[in-house]
């Protein structure tokens, strides 16, 4: 597996997402499986949040993984914007810890922007941090206004990591947040990455440049979506599979390696911004 480094810290470039699962009793077991399969192949970085099925996808990796050397995993959540200062932050913190069967995160994300003083939800992250209840915090669905707010109050250089909507199809944080946060070192995670839930996927994957790029790699579209997103080897890509073979293949895909000229082909099909545009957000 092709490994980034988070600030000191290596793990593989692709990771595991999981809205949507934990709330079906006839496919739970098989999500189940999958995420243990996830950790057996050497995917580190899963993420979950208390929103997504309202603490069910939490249960779910919780189950899955409470026999597993909590060391080699690298667990992500997120609180809502109302729980973003105490005491709401930390009961919902507790209630994470809870259903994820964990005594600790390793990033725990803002999950978007909401009416919160940026200043106290900082302080506030900073003494869970301290706590050692997470080991980071960071934020999602911010742009380059926010980020700049950000870390512009006391301990908001601290951030670990910005998680926003970012393939092939929504480029808009190319223009002008991702070169601001690479000239800061502040890592780009990157969601829905396979643009799954929007209707451009299919328009996507029945690009002709796509395809011929995924022909010259032996590879399928979705694969060279996600390669193509972590194509800078700083990003985290965090697909969504309850699948196996997908699962597979998408770990696969963080070794596929895209030549300028595949690059080219790419850029032709589905061109970068060439003006700010709102962010992209699910
Ligand atoms: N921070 C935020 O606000 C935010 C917002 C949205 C998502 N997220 C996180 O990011 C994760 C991923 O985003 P997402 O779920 O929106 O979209 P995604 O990962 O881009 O797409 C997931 C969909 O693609 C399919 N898929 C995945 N790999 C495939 C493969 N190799 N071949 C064919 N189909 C494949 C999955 O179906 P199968 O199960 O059939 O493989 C699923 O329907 C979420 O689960 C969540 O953890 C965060």
């Amino acid at each position: 597996m092709t490994n980034i480094n988070f600030h000191g810290i290596e793990m593989p470039n692709i990771g595991l997402g999981t809205w949507h699962m934990g709330s079906d009793p006839l496919t739970y077991r098989e999500e189940r499986d999958v995420i243990r399969m996830a950790v057996d192949n050497g995917v580190q970085a899963i993420d979950t949040a208390e929103m997504y099925g309202r603490g069910d996808a939490e249960r779910l990796v919780g189950d899955a993984l409470s026999e597993y050397d909590r060391s080699k995993i690298f667990l992500i959540s997120k609180f809502y914007p109302r729980n973003a200062v105490e005491p709401q932050l930390s009961a919902a913190l507790e209630a994470s810890l809870k259903r994820l069967q964990t005594d600790y995160l390793d990033l725990y994300l803002y999950h978007w922007r909401g009416d919160a003083p940026l200043e106290q939800t900082v302080a506030d992250l900073q003494a869970l941090k301290k706590s050692g209840k997470i080991r980071h915090w960071g934020v999602s669905n911010f742009d380059i206004d926010d980020m700049t707010e950000l870390v512009d109050v006391p301990g908001g250089d601290q951030v670990f990591a910005n998680e926003d909507l970012y393939n092939i199809g929504e480029r808009g944080i190319e223009y002008s947040l991702l070169p601001w946060q690479r000239k800061r070192d502040i890592p780009l995670i990157a969601y829905s990455p396979v643009d799954a839930g929007d209707s451009r996927q299919h328009e996507l994957l029945y690009s002709p440049g796509l395809i011929q790029i995924a022909e010259r790699h032996d590879a399928t579209p979705y694969q060279i979506l996600l390669a193509w997103a972590v194509r800078d080897q700083q990003t985290l890509a965090i697909p969504q599979t309850s699948n196996p073979e997908h699962l597979m293949a998408n770990i696969h895909a963080g070794d596929i390696h895209l030549t300028k000229v595949d690059l080219d082909v790419l850029d032709q099909s589905f061109p970068g911004p060439s003006k700010k545009e709102p962010l992209a957000i699910i």
